[in-house]
């Protein structure tokens, strides 16, 4: 879908009309006129009321149709995002012009772009019938043409996230993952360096391997690079990239399986991320290492009770093959840390614990400081994803200590098993300035409304290019 401005006088002709209506009926600001010339007992019997979801085309004067859409009780950023969304799923056209992005809310016209974006994204790539997008071109009368483009960037980021992650395991071996990621990032002219087995050994990389021991498939490490002259700060990211997560030797059960080619979901953000930054030319550099595996069974799979050597940091008896997220990003870790960042950040659909405590909409962060993670919620507040702060116990790292080695990977206690996570990673994140995005609940959306759209979700995109934004102005 391409988005663009419109005058405000713009011919409506041959074009979809999408105005929008609050609680019972009560027109937006800016859709009186139209609110005025609609005919009332087609919108009793259709028993639109404005209410959140509901859609309604009708025939217009002048347009070729008029959709009303429903924002609910207030007009809000959010509401306005879940109702364009909620629009460009129900109509199919060449054209169609708003005046959504009118309504005196702030970020009005970025929440029109995210809702047209994201709510009209669609994954049809296994798909035999090809299906046209359902609107061709999107114009938004008399708006901001780089707030457009702004916006845009991180939603198709986003996008771009999604499509990584509803891709089927069997198409995305780490090989193959990391050349998908090397196309997209190249575009924008970010440097890319991708680690094949060899090097990975070379470098000993001793827990991603230990990883990926199990797989027939070589794993790789993605190391993205944007440097702009004008940087004035350094922001470090690691992405959790299990491109399919059995279990390994302590094998999920399958309806726990089902949904695990999402275990890169944080490589896919990091990376959408940091093109998102580099389109948009944010004054910073950005660093971000992306491990890349499967955890499979085979006969050279990593057993409980096995030792594995980080690059750098504690050795970790693995006790269960399962926790295997942590153990890569130890070694995402180290490597990043080599480049010196002011922040590092990583992102990984890290554990089910994450989903028990905060469910399927929200995720969590953890900072080495409040500070940190303060400036995490800020950015996701100021990009509209939901984060929750859980805290970084230091004291659980007595739960975590093995008996033969310095760690091991899972805790006595099976209570707080984000946490011990946290805190595990905590021994490879440095001293320095670190966040912990736990993604696991809302890696993916699980039902279609407003601007999300069941399957891939790319949460943490959009709250890590504020983050960047709001870094680069800072210092
Ligand atoms: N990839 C999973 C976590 C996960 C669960 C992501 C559900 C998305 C949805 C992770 O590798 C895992 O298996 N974690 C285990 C850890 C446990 C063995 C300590 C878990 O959470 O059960
Ligand atoms: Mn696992
Ligand atoms: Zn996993």
């Amino acid at each position: 879908m391409e988005i663009t401005t419109a005058p405000a006088d713009v011919d409506l002709t041959d074009a979809t009309l999408v105005v929008g209506f609050m609680s019972d009926n009560v027109p937006v600001p800016g859709a009186e006129a139209e609110a005025a010339s609609v005919d009332s007992a087609l919108v009793e019997l259709a028993e639109f009321e404005g209410k959140t979801g509901q859609v309604l085309a009708i025939p217009h004067a002048t347009a070729k149709a008029l959709i009303l859409v429903g924002l609910g009780d207030e007009a809000t950023f959010e509401s306005i995002r879940a109702a364009m969304g909620n629009a460009v799923r129900a109509v199919k056209t060449e054209r169609a012009v708003t005046n959504l992005n009118q309504i005196p809310v702030d970020d009005a016209t970025r929440a029109v772009v995210e809702g047209a974006a994201l709510g009209g994204y669609q994954y049809r790539s296994y798909k035999t019938e090809g299906e046209a997008l359902s609107i061709a071109t999107l114009e938004l009368m008399d708006a901001d043409e780089a707030e457009i483009a702004r916006a845009s960037a991180a939603a198709e980021a986003t996008n771009l996230a999604r499509d990584w992650v509803n891709t089927p395991a069997l198409d995305k071996a780490p090989d193959a993952l990391a050349e998908m990621i090397r196309g997209a990032a190249e575009e924008v002219g970010v440097v890319v360096e991708i680690w094949d087995e060899a090097r990975i050994s070379e470098e000993k990389l001793g827990a991603l391997l230990g990883v990926a021991a199990g797989s027939d498939r070589p794993p790789r490490l993605v190391i993205l690079e944007y440097q702009p002259d004008d940087a004035t700060a350094h922001l470090g990211l690691v992405g959790k990239g299990i491109t399919f997560d059995t279990g390994g030797l302590s094998i999920k059960t399958a309806a726990f399986m089902e949904e695990m080619k999402d275990d890169m979901s944080g490589a896919a953000v990091v990376s959408a991320a940091t093109i998102a930054i580099a389109r948009l030319g944010l004054p910073i550099r950005v660093t971000a290492v992306a491990p890349l595996t499967d955890n499979a069974v085979g006969g050279n799979a990593t057993r409980p009770g096995d030792v594995l050597r980080p690059v750098a940091g504690p050795t970790i008896e693995v006790l269960n093959t399962d926790a295997e997220g942590r153990l890569v990003l130890a070694d995402g870790l180290g490597i990043v840390r080599r480049y010196e960042p002011d922040l590092i950040v990583d992102v990984a659909t890290l554990t089910g614990a994450a989903r028990v405590a905060l469910g399927d909409r929200i995720a969590a962060v953890f900072g080495s400081d409040s500070d940190v993670a303060a400036s995490v919620l800020e950015a996701a507040s100021r990009a509209g994803e939901e984060f929750w702060e859980l805290p970084l116990f230091h004291d659980y790292k007595k739960s975590i200590e093995s008996e033969i080695a310095d760690l091991k990977n899972i805790s006595a206690s099976r209570y707080g098993g984000a946490i011990t996570a946290a805190v595990l990673l905590a021994q490879y994140a440095g001293d320095g300035r670190w966040a912990h995005l736990d993604i696991a609940g809302p890696a993916r959306w699980r039902e279609t409304a407003g601007e999300q759209v069941k399957g891939a979700s790319g949460v943490g995109v959009r709250t890590l290019v504020e983050l960047a934004r709001s870094l680069s102005a800072a210092s």
